[in-house]
């Protein structure tokens, strides 16, 4: 039985900086940001967004009401939730009133945690063929005004539907999965922005696609040629160009260009967005899918995971036939071309903005944020969603 990806969709917020003018005001060359570290624009999230209503925001854009009856499993990969007790996932599946009869759990392993939650959904339709798993990753990537990390933040989500017989992408079976414990990326429960060691982080990345890519090839047999294409998890887009790199040799000069084409087109949304951690491999994904025209059905992508601290995952996938007809390009192209942009001067007050941490009432403005599904509001500690078409 094949399984895989039946959809795939993404939500950014509607706000984006500037890269250009970033770099400018940090007193860095432009170059830095947009060829040293490969960024073009920043999405910038309103108070009036959080990863819940990213989330909800992607998969509003890709379900329709039969998914909504068969989906039995909600599985929301973030790392930077809104509660370290109830899961992300259960807030999603009121929000688009998903089946009741559904399991809903959030899934944490920094940006690893929408892979392992399609892994886990793979496993739940091998033994249930006639269900369908929503898959979500969503994040807000924040490391703070003036830092290192600020060029390399962002904020979005993907919605992935994973079934039985998908349209998009049926998953191999065999993927290769490392662990190991390093400190170069982490946010302790009382801090809302990440700690990182960029160095390390850059060198582990590196040191782990080498060492499942490695043991991937002895485990299959197969070489750099029988890729059409490599995704990768884009903390910044020079990132997976850099890994990339580090095989290139392996291939003749076609299969070079090849990779080094796709590579490309796989980082374009990337690069107008940002990081969102969990979510940025597979928006590298449906990059690919949706800016390249002519890939052949049963084209074999490569997908690389990691999530600091770490953990990562080399799996491929087979294009299906007639993929390109279950990808709604003009959505992307809507959502893209809506966006607003902000001044560095507007960006420093929204990330600022805090919610309150006491319990009072806060109602928040939603008739400035287009989206559907906003966070209107706190009142006894919880969070108050809307949904506007409710
Ligand atoms: N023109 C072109 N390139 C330039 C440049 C210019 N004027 N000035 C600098 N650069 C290049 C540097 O040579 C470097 O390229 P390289 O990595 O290929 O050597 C790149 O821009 C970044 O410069 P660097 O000095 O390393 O930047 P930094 O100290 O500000 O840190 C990160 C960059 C990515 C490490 C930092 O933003 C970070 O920590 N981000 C978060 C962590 C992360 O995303 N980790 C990834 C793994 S998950």
């Amino acid at each position: 039985m094949k399984i895989g990806i039946d959809k795939i969709g993404f939500y950014i917020p509607h706000l984006y900086v500037d890269m250009n003018k970033l770099a400018v005001s940090r007193n860095v060359e432009p170059e830095k940001f947009t060829i040293g570290i490969g960024q073009e624009k920043m999405a910038v999230p309103p108070i009036t967004q959080d990863p819940v209503t990213l989330a909800a925001n992607a998969a509003l854009e890709i379900l329709d009401e039969k998914d909504k009856k068969e989906i039995d499993f909600v599985i929301f990969g973030t790392e930077s939730g809104i509660d370290s007790s109830k899961s992300a996932a259960v807030y999603v599946h009121d929000l688009l009133d998903i089946n009741p009869y559904a399991r809903a759990i959030e899934v944490k392993q920094a940006c690893y945690g929408t892979t392992a939650g399609i892994q886990m959904a793979k496993g739940h339709i091998a033994l249930n063929p006639e269900s369908k798993v929503l898959v979500l990753g969503s994040d807000i990537a924040r490391y703070g005004l003036n830092t290192s990390g600020e060029a390399t933040q962002g904020a979005g989500a993907v919605a992935l539907v994973i079934s039985a017989n998908p349209s998009i992408l049926e998953l191999e079976d065999q993927s290769v999965y490392f662990t190991t414990d390093i400190m170069d990326f982490w946010r302790p429960i009382y801090s809302d922005k990440a700690f990182v060691d960029g160095k390390l982080s850059n060198e582990q990345y590196i040191a782990f696609f080498s060492k499942v890519w490695e043991q991937y090839k002895t485990k299959t047999g197969l070489e750099l040629k029988d890729f059409e294409a490599i995704c990768y998890h884009l903390p910044y887009t020079k990132m997976g160009l850099k890994a990339l790199r580090t095989v290139l040799d392996e291939g003749t000069e076609d299969v070079k260009d090849r990779l080094m084409e796709n590579y490309k087109i796989s980082a374009r949304y990337n690069r107008n967005v940002g990081n969102i951690y969990t979510g940025s491999l597979y928006l590298s994904f449906l990059s690919l899918l949706a800016r390249k025209e002519d890939l052949d059905a049963d084209s074999r992508i490569g997908l690389f995971s990691y999530g600091s601290g770490a953990v990562g995952e080399f799996f491929t996938g087979l294009l299906q036939a007639d993929y390109r007809e279950h990808l709604h390009v003009e959505n992307h192209i809507k959502l893209f071309s809506a966006r607003k942009e902000i001044t560095v001067a507007e960006y420093e007050e929204i990330f600022q903005e805090t919610l309150p941490t006491d319990g009072s009432t806060i109602e928040l403005d939603i008739d400035n944020d287009p989206a559907t599904i906003c966070l209107a509001g706190m009142a006894d500690n919880k969070r108050q969603y809307v949904n506007k078409t409710k």
